[in-house]
């Protein structure tokens, strides 16, 4: 990587504490991608490849906010401000499809950072700190970002730990070359699009876990709001076992078996 970039965005591998769960990167079934420690992420050089009054758009997962302010400072910048990714349903509603030990978390944080000193471009004044769109794969983050930063940060732009080209934009990372296929694009199923209707499935086929996971979600929705397990089946084609499965995938509290919802009326 060349210096001089006034601009970088970067999405680091952060490796979460619990390894195995299953909205770990390196999960070991779902494989998306390799992870590096916080001290792994703090040694890499950007302070020497960006330019002396630059912008730091760093991606960090809310659980991880206090190694994002550690890498910021690592990398040669101070954090000023914070940009918060909102998920949102098809009808605008929030994206309750997220994971989190302590709450499920619909937005997740960019930190920004100065190095030098350097204001955001003038149309920055009316920008506001918030994107608000349907999320895709796991990790994906959405293409909006590259028109924000570009309206509140000058160029050269370097997106760091990149997985898709972006026109104007230098992209360094090892899933970022034309030729290479990012592992967790193999998880189909999760393309950003919301299930109004679930679809046939044959009795015996397997599911993605990410794909599982988002029915599961929209099951959910319909059981909460007072569907029994009986109708789902029904409406849905699947087994019992399986809306009971993907149910209890999706976290939900089932009632008691025979007990109508409260909110049915
Ligand atoms: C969180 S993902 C980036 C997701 C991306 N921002 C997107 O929206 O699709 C992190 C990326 O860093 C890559 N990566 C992991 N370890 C790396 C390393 N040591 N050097 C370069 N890239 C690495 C992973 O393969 C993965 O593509």
């Amino acid at each position: 990587m060349d210096g001089g970039f006034k601009t970088i965005l970067a999405d680091p591998p952060w490796r979460f504490q619990n390894r195995t769960g299953k909205v770990a990167p390196e999960h070991r079934r779902l494989d998306r991608y390799s992870t590096l420690s916080v001290d792994e992420i703090c040694a890499i050089d950007v302070a020497s490849i960006a330019a002396v009054n630059a912008h730091l758009y760093l991606w960090v997962p809310n659980a991880m906010l206090v190694d994002g302010l550690r890498v910021l400072e690592a990398w040669g910048f101070r954090y000023v401000s914070n940009i918060v990714w909102a998920k949102r349903r098809k009808d605008g509603g929030p994206d309750g499809r997220g994971v989190g030990f302590y709450f499920r978390n619909v937005t997740e944080l960019i930190l920004f950072g100065v190095r030098g000193s350097m204001r955001t471009l003038a149309p920055a004044r009316s920008q506001v700190n918030m994107i608000e769109t349907r999320k895709r794969e796991h990790s994906r983050k959405p293409d909006e970002q590259y028109e924000l930063i570009e309206m509140c940060s000058p160029g050269p732009y370097l997106e760091m730990f990149a997985r898709y080209p972006q026109d104007g934009w230098t992209a360094w990372g090892d899933e970022s070359p034309e030729d290479v296929q990012p592992r967790g694009q193999q998880h189909k199923g999760y393309s950003g699009g919301t299930i109004s209707r679930v679809p046939r499935l044959e009795p015996n086929v397997r599911l993605d876990a990410d794909f599982a996971e988002q029915l599961g979600t929209t099951l959910r929705q319909q059981y909460e709001a007072g569907k029994s397990i009986r109708q789902l089946t029904a409406e849905t084609g699947y087994t019992i076992a399986r809306v009971r499965r993907l149910l209890e995938q999706a976290g939900t509290a089932l009632r008691p078996q025979g007990r109508a919802s409260s909110s049915q009326g």
